[in-house]
């Protein structure tokens, strides 16, 4: 093999292992992601995420959201029964979702749409869109920390 050929083989190598990342790169994203956080990053299924109930959660309404998880304490004691853990954005388009406590719902910041601490819709968006429930995660307790399953 001359010098010329051997280059223009190596120039072709490089585009097909180049085409070959490019093509990886772009694959499907999975039809069921995790939660996602409003502040950045998410919680791929299976994984877990814990609080801390000897600092956060203490007060009856109180709420937060951890890796994409909405913790709402509902009741007091330190029972996975006192607790509810939801998905944080809404299913409708994505908007970030609060715990209201004074009217004991979950409420979206787009589109005002309303759901129990269960998960199930108390009123559809006021955009004229529908919604779907809420992703409801299970709780589990060690000591004093909560650990949710997403
Ligand atoms: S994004 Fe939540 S109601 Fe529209």
């Amino acid at each position: 093999m001359e010098r010329n050929e051997f280059l223009k083989s190596l120039g072709l190598g490089v585009a097909l292992a180049c085409t070959g990342s490019c093509f990886s790169s772009c694959g499907k994203k999975s039809d069921a992601p995790g939660p996602t956080n409003p502040g950045g990053g998410t919680t791929p299924p299976g994984s877990t995420v814990s609080v801390d109930l000897n600092s956060q959660l203490l007060a009856i309404g109180s709420s937060l959201v951890l890796s994409g998880i909405l913790f709402i304490r509902t009741a007091s004691g330190n029972a996975t029964t006192s607790f509810a853990a939801t998905q944080a954005t809404c299913p409708h388009q994505g908007g970030s979702l609060g715990f209201i406590q004074a009217n004991n719902y979950i409420q979206c910041s787009l589109h005002s749409s309303r759901y129990t601490t269960t998960g199930s819709i108390l009123a559809q968006p006021n955009d004229g869109g529908t919604t779907s429930a809420l992703k409801v995660y299970p709780l589990t307790i060690s000591g004093t920390t909560l650990t949710a399953t997403a």
